[in-house]
Protein backbone atom coordinates (compact mmCIF):
# COMPACT_ATOMS: atom_id res chain seq x y z
CA UNK A 1 0.00 0.00 0.00
CA UNK A 2 1.54 3.32 -0.95
CA UNK A 3 2.10 5.39 2.28
CA UNK A 4 -0.16 8.71 2.69
CA UNK A 5 1.58 11.99 1.64
CA UNK A 6 2.98 14.03 4.16
CA UNK A 7 1.53 17.17 5.01
CA UNK A 8 3.95 18.83 3.78
CA UNK A 9 3.75 17.35 0.40
CA UNK A 10 2.08 20.03 -2.09
CA UNK A 11 2.82 18.46 -5.44
CA UNK A 12 -0.06 18.79 -7.86
CA UNK A 13 -2.11 15.72 -8.20
CA UNK A 14 -5.20 15.68 -10.62
CA UNK A 15 -8.93 14.94 -8.96
CA UNK A 16 -11.47 13.37 -11.54
CA UNK A 17 -13.18 16.14 -11.26
CA UNK A 18 -9.82 18.04 -12.64
CA UNK A 19 -9.94 15.56 -15.59
CA UNK A 20 -13.24 15.65 -15.97
CA UNK A 21 -13.04 19.56 -16.28
CA UNK A 22 -9.67 19.69 -18.39
CA UNK A 23 -10.22 17.23 -21.02
CA UNK A 24 -12.98 19.09 -22.94
CA UNK A 25 -10.60 21.82 -22.84
CA UNK A 26 -7.46 20.06 -24.78
CA UNK A 27 -7.27 20.69 -28.56
CA UNK A 28 -5.41 18.32 -30.77
CA UNK A 29 -4.99 20.42 -33.92
CA UNK A 30 -4.75 24.15 -33.92
CA UNK A 31 -7.63 26.37 -34.47
CA UNK A 32 -8.08 27.45 -38.32
CA UNK A 33 -7.13 31.27 -38.63
CA UNK A 34 -9.93 33.27 -38.56
CA UNK A 35 -11.28 35.17 -41.72
CA UNK A 36 -8.38 38.27 -41.52
CA UNK A 37 -6.32 35.21 -41.94
CA UNK A 38 -3.17 35.18 -39.89
CA UNK A 39 -5.00 35.04 -36.62
CA UNK A 40 -1.56 33.53 -34.57
CA UNK A 41 -2.96 30.92 -31.69
CA UNK A 42 -1.86 31.53 -28.61
CA UNK A 43 -2.74 30.68 -24.89
CA UNK A 44 -3.62 26.89 -25.97
CA UNK A 45 -1.69 23.58 -24.65
CA UNK A 46 -2.24 21.22 -27.89
CA UNK A 47 -1.70 17.56 -27.04
CA UNK A 48 0.25 16.46 -30.51
CA UNK A 49 3.15 15.81 -32.12
CA UNK A 50 5.27 19.12 -31.92
CA UNK A 51 6.86 18.02 -35.53
CA UNK A 52 3.12 17.85 -37.62
CA UNK A 53 1.73 21.27 -35.55
CA UNK A 54 4.89 23.32 -35.61
CA UNK A 55 4.67 22.91 -39.74
CA UNK A 56 1.02 24.60 -39.30
CA UNK A 57 1.88 27.79 -37.13
CA UNK A 58 1.42 31.23 -38.87
CA UNK A 59 5.06 32.48 -40.17
CA UNK A 60 6.77 35.09 -38.31
CA UNK A 61 4.53 35.33 -34.98
CA UNK A 62 6.68 33.51 -32.28
CA UNK A 63 9.09 36.11 -29.74
CA UNK A 64 10.91 33.20 -28.28
CA UNK A 65 10.65 29.37 -28.79
CA UNK A 66 12.11 27.87 -25.38
CA UNK A 67 12.31 24.04 -26.15
CA UNK A 68 13.68 21.06 -23.30
CA UNK A 69 13.20 18.32 -26.10
CA UNK A 70 13.95 14.61 -24.56
CA UNK A 71 17.58 14.52 -23.72
CA UNK A 72 19.29 11.65 -25.41
CA UNK A 73 18.50 8.84 -22.94
CA UNK A 74 17.06 6.12 -22.37
CA UNK A 75 13.96 7.28 -19.83
CA UNK A 76 10.46 6.87 -20.01
CA UNK A 77 8.27 10.11 -20.77
CA UNK A 78 4.57 9.12 -19.63
CA UNK A 79 3.40 6.73 -22.28
CA UNK A 80 6.89 7.40 -24.49
CA UNK A 81 10.08 5.34 -24.23
CA UNK A 82 13.34 7.98 -25.23
CA UNK A 83 16.02 5.88 -26.68
CA UNK A 84 19.21 6.88 -26.55
CA UNK A 85 20.30 7.70 -30.41
CA UNK A 86 24.36 8.12 -31.68
CA UNK A 87 25.18 11.66 -31.61
CA UNK A 88 24.85 12.37 -35.40
CA UNK A 89 21.01 10.87 -35.05
CA UNK A 90 20.30 13.33 -32.10
CA UNK A 91 22.06 16.17 -34.15
CA UNK A 92 19.51 15.32 -36.80
CA UNK A 93 16.67 14.66 -35.02
CA UNK A 94 17.04 17.91 -33.02
CA UNK A 95 17.64 19.63 -37.12
CA UNK A 96 14.39 18.46 -37.97
CA UNK A 97 12.29 20.38 -35.34
CA UNK A 98 14.44 23.34 -35.39
CA UNK A 99 13.57 23.33 -39.47
CA UNK A 100 10.04 22.76 -38.38
CA UNK A 101 9.96 25.61 -35.28
CA UNK A 102 12.34 28.14 -37.22
CA UNK A 103 9.88 29.58 -39.97
CA UNK A 104 7.57 31.19 -36.81
CA UNK A 105 10.04 32.86 -35.43
CA UNK A 106 10.07 36.98 -35.91
CA UNK A 107 13.16 38.20 -37.35
CA UNK A 108 14.29 39.34 -33.47
CA UNK A 109 13.46 36.11 -31.95
CA UNK A 110 15.53 34.36 -29.39
CA UNK A 111 15.46 30.65 -29.16
CA UNK A 112 16.41 28.39 -25.87
CA UNK A 113 17.56 24.40 -26.03
CA UNK A 114 17.91 22.19 -22.88
CA UNK A 115 20.22 19.96 -22.67
CA UNK A 116 22.50 17.51 -20.66
CA UNK A 117 26.56 17.14 -21.20
CA UNK A 118 26.14 14.49 -23.26
CA UNK A 119 24.12 15.82 -26.18
CA UNK A 120 25.38 19.20 -25.68
CA UNK A 121 27.64 19.08 -28.86
CA UNK A 122 24.93 17.34 -30.43
CA UNK A 123 22.60 20.09 -30.00
CA UNK A 124 25.56 23.28 -30.76
CA UNK A 125 26.15 21.82 -33.85
CA UNK A 126 22.01 21.63 -35.03
CA UNK A 127 21.66 24.88 -34.05
CA UNK A 128 24.72 26.59 -35.18
CA UNK A 129 24.52 25.31 -38.87
CA UNK A 130 20.78 27.37 -38.78
CA UNK A 131 20.76 29.63 -36.07
CA UNK A 132 23.40 32.17 -34.34
CA UNK A 133 24.69 30.94 -31.24
CA UNK A 134 24.94 33.50 -28.75
CA UNK A 135 26.08 31.88 -25.50
CA UNK A 136 25.86 28.53 -23.44
CA UNK A 137 24.28 28.72 -19.92
CA UNK A 138 25.03 26.53 -17.20
CA UNK A 139 22.80 25.58 -14.63
CA UNK A 140 23.76 23.92 -11.23
CA UNK A 141 20.89 21.20 -10.69
CA UNK A 142 21.42 19.68 -7.23
CA UNK A 143 19.50 16.37 -7.70
CA UNK A 144 22.79 14.29 -9.11
CA UNK A 145 23.54 10.88 -8.39
CA UNK A 146 26.81 10.58 -6.63
CA UNK A 147 28.87 8.18 -8.84
CA UNK A 148 31.65 5.59 -7.37
CA UNK A 149 34.58 6.24 -9.99
CA UNK A 150 33.15 9.43 -11.60
CA UNK A 151 32.43 13.30 -10.70
CA UNK A 152 28.66 13.57 -9.64
CA UNK A 153 26.93 14.93 -12.56
CA UNK A 154 25.22 18.14 -11.25
CA UNK A 155 24.69 20.34 -13.87
CA UNK A 156 22.51 21.00 -16.89
CA UNK A 157 23.33 23.32 -20.03
CA UNK A 158 20.88 25.74 -22.22
CA UNK A 159 22.09 27.13 -25.77
CA UNK A 160 21.25 30.11 -26.69
CA UNK A 161 20.84 31.52 -30.08
CA UNK A 162 18.88 33.78 -32.26
CA UNK A 163 17.35 34.34 -35.55
CA UNK A 164 18.87 37.58 -36.44
CA UNK A 165 21.77 40.26 -35.64
CA UNK A 166 18.86 42.90 -34.30
CA UNK A 167 17.57 40.70 -31.00
CA UNK A 168 15.46 41.69 -27.56
CA UNK A 169 17.13 41.13 -24.56
CA UNK A 170 16.44 42.79 -21.20
CA UNK A 171 19.77 42.21 -18.97
CA UNK A 172 17.63 44.69 -16.36
CA UNK A 173 14.92 42.32 -15.76
CA UNK A 174 17.29 39.20 -14.24
CA UNK A 175 19.32 40.84 -11.98
CA UNK A 176 20.49 38.55 -9.20
CA UNK A 177 20.56 39.50 -5.46
CA UNK A 178 23.34 38.30 -3.86
CA UNK A 179 25.08 39.06 0.04
CA UNK A 180 27.77 40.73 -0.63
CA UNK A 181 31.16 39.18 0.96
CA UNK A 182 33.55 41.95 0.46
CA UNK A 183 31.32 44.93 1.44
CA UNK A 184 33.86 47.72 0.75
CA UNK A 185 33.15 51.58 1.52
CA UNK A 186 34.43 54.69 -0.19
CA UNK A 187 36.53 57.57 1.74
CA UNK A 188 33.35 59.15 3.31
CA UNK A 189 31.84 55.37 4.35
CA UNK A 190 29.21 54.80 1.79
CA UNK A 191 28.43 51.31 0.41
CA UNK A 192 30.82 50.94 -2.54
CA UNK A 193 27.76 49.64 -5.05
CA UNK A 194 25.92 47.84 -2.54
CA UNK A 195 22.75 48.39 -0.19
CA UNK A 196 22.45 47.93 3.21
CA UNK A 197 19.56 46.62 4.09
CA UNK A 198 18.18 45.62 8.00
CA UNK A 199 18.02 42.05 5.83
CA UNK A 200 22.00 42.46 5.51
CA UNK A 201 24.10 43.64 2.54
CA UNK A 202 23.00 42.79 -1.11
CA UNK A 203 23.94 43.65 -4.53
CA UNK A 204 21.96 43.26 -7.29
CA UNK A 205 24.03 41.60 -9.89
CA UNK A 206 23.79 41.43 -13.56
CA UNK A 207 23.33 37.35 -14.66
CA UNK A 208 26.14 35.52 -15.93
CA UNK A 209 25.93 32.16 -18.11
CA UNK A 210 26.05 30.42 -14.66
CA UNK A 211 22.94 30.28 -12.96
CA UNK A 212 23.48 28.95 -9.46
CA UNK A 213 19.96 29.80 -7.90
CA UNK A 214 17.88 27.64 -8.85
CA UNK A 215 16.22 24.48 -7.05
CA UNK A 216 14.44 21.64 -8.90
CA UNK A 217 10.72 21.36 -7.66
CA UNK A 218 10.57 18.84 -5.19
CA UNK A 219 7.53 17.27 -3.18
CA UNK A 220 7.42 20.79 -0.81
CA UNK A 221 7.00 22.98 -3.29
CA UNK A 222 3.52 23.66 -4.75
CA UNK A 223 4.96 24.03 -8.64
CA UNK A 224 5.63 19.98 -8.60
CA UNK A 225 4.26 17.43 -10.42
CA UNK A 226 5.26 13.79 -11.57
CA UNK A 227 7.14 14.69 -14.59
CA UNK A 228 9.81 13.08 -14.49
CA UNK A 229 12.04 16.17 -15.73
CA UNK A 230 10.21 19.25 -15.17
CA UNK A 231 11.87 22.39 -15.01
CA UNK A 232 12.20 24.84 -12.22
CA UNK A 233 9.58 27.90 -12.80
CA UNK A 234 12.18 30.42 -11.69
CA UNK A 235 14.36 29.03 -14.73
CA UNK A 236 11.96 29.45 -17.11
CA UNK A 237 11.09 33.29 -15.48
CA UNK A 238 14.45 34.22 -16.07
CA UNK A 239 14.39 33.16 -19.64
CA UNK A 240 11.20 34.92 -20.35
CA UNK A 241 12.18 38.17 -18.62
CA UNK A 242 15.17 38.53 -20.23
CA UNK A 243 14.14 37.33 -24.14
CA UNK A 244 10.33 38.29 -24.84
CA UNK A 245 9.33 41.25 -24.20
CA UNK A 246 5.54 42.02 -22.20
CA UNK A 247 2.61 40.92 -24.27
CA UNK A 248 5.17 38.65 -26.66
CA UNK A 249 4.57 34.99 -27.61
CA UNK A 250 6.09 31.85 -26.10
CA UNK A 251 6.27 28.81 -28.05
CA UNK A 252 7.33 25.35 -26.33
CA UNK A 253 7.05 22.05 -28.44
CA UNK A 254 7.79 19.56 -25.80
CA UNK A 255 5.52 21.35 -23.20
CA UNK A 256 5.62 18.64 -20.92
CA UNK A 257 3.92 19.44 -17.48
CA UNK A 258 3.43 23.08 -18.69
CA UNK A 259 6.62 25.20 -16.99
CA UNK A 260 7.16 27.63 -19.61
CA UNK A 261 3.03 28.15 -20.10
CA UNK A 262 2.67 28.84 -16.67
CA UNK A 263 5.75 31.23 -16.09
CA UNK A 264 4.76 33.03 -19.59
CA UNK A 265 1.25 33.26 -17.79
CA UNK A 266 1.93 34.92 -14.60
CA UNK A 267 4.58 37.28 -16.51
CA UNK A 268 2.28 38.71 -19.24
CA UNK A 269 3.16 37.01 -21.97
CA UNK A 270 1.29 34.72 -24.43
CA UNK A 271 1.98 31.26 -24.62
CA UNK A 272 1.75 28.31 -26.80
CA UNK A 273 2.45 24.89 -26.23
CA UNK A 274 2.34 21.48 -27.70
CA UNK A 275 2.92 17.92 -25.94
CA UNK A 276 2.33 14.06 -26.92
CA UNK A 277 0.81 13.12 -23.70
CA UNK A 278 -2.05 13.48 -22.12
CA UNK A 279 -1.66 13.43 -18.68
CA UNK A 280 1.58 15.95 -19.34
CA UNK A 281 -0.99 18.15 -20.81
CA UNK A 282 -3.61 18.24 -18.38
CA UNK A 283 -1.30 18.36 -15.70
CA UNK A 284 -0.25 21.86 -17.43
CA UNK A 285 -3.63 22.78 -17.84
CA UNK A 286 -4.33 22.84 -14.04
CA UNK A 287 -0.93 24.63 -13.29
CA UNK A 288 -2.63 26.95 -15.86
CA UNK A 289 -5.55 27.34 -13.58
CA UNK A 290 -3.69 27.40 -10.68
CA UNK A 291 -1.51 30.23 -12.48
CA UNK A 292 -4.36 32.53 -12.00
CA UNK A 293 -4.91 32.42 -8.52
CA UNK A 294 -1.18 32.06 -7.06
CA UNK A 295 1.10 34.38 -9.79
CA UNK A 296 3.65 34.11 -7.79
CA UNK A 297 7.23 32.67 -8.64
CA UNK A 298 9.33 30.87 -5.94
CA UNK A 299 12.53 33.01 -5.54
CA UNK A 300 11.68 35.75 -7.77
CA UNK A 301 10.20 38.58 -6.00
CA UNK A 302 10.61 42.19 -5.91
CA UNK A 303 11.52 42.25 -9.13
CA UNK A 304 14.77 40.00 -8.29
CA UNK A 305 15.89 36.84 -7.93
CA UNK A 306 16.82 35.90 -4.96
CA UNK A 307 19.92 33.60 -4.24
CA UNK A 308 18.86 29.94 -3.59
CA UNK A 309 14.99 30.92 -2.83
CA UNK A 310 15.57 32.97 -0.12
CA UNK A 311 13.26 35.49 0.21
CA UNK A 312 16.47 37.80 2.70
CA UNK A 313 20.01 37.77 1.81
CA UNK A 314 21.81 35.88 4.88
CA UNK A 315 23.68 39.21 6.96
C1 LIG B 1 12.20 17.17 -21.17
S1 LIG B 1 10.48 17.05 -21.17
C2 LIG B 1 9.91 18.72 -20.97
C3 LIG B 1 9.66 19.08 -19.52
C4 LIG B 1 9.12 20.49 -19.35
N1 LIG B 1 10.11 21.49 -19.65
C5 LIG B 1 8.59 20.71 -17.95
O1 LIG B 1 9.06 21.63 -17.24
O2 LIG B 1 7.72 19.96 -17.52
C6 LIG B 1 10.12 16.69 -22.83
C7 LIG B 1 8.66 16.45 -23.12
O3 LIG B 1 8.49 16.37 -24.55
C8 LIG B 1 7.44 15.47 -24.83
N2 LIG B 1 7.61 15.06 -26.23
C9 LIG B 1 8.52 14.19 -26.74
N3 LIG B 1 8.43 14.14 -28.08
C10 LIG B 1 7.45 15.03 -28.44
C11 LIG B 1 6.89 15.44 -29.69
N4 LIG B 1 7.31 14.92 -30.84
N5 LIG B 1 5.90 16.36 -29.68
C12 LIG B 1 5.45 16.89 -28.51
N6 LIG B 1 5.94 16.52 -27.29
C13 LIG B 1 6.93 15.62 -27.25
C14 LIG B 1 7.60 14.37 -23.79
O4 LIG B 1 6.38 13.67 -23.57
C15 LIG B 1 8.07 15.17 -22.56
O5 LIG B 1 6.98 15.48 -21.71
Amino acid sequence: MKPDPSPRNRSLVLSPADRQRLKPLLPVSLPKAGPGGDATPRDLVVQGDCLELLRSLPPASVDLLVADPPYNLDLVFGSERGRKMGDTDYEDYCGTWLDAALPSLKPGASVYVFGDWRGSSALYRALGARLAVRNRIVWEREKGRAAARNWKSAHEEIWFATLGEDWYFCAEEVRLRRRVLAPYRDREGRPKDWESAPEGKYRDTAASNIWTDLTVPFWSMAENTDHPTQKPEKLLAKIILASCPAGGLVLDPFLGSGTSAVVARKLGRHYLGFELDPEYCLMALRRLELAAEAPGIQGYEDGVFWERNSRLPRG
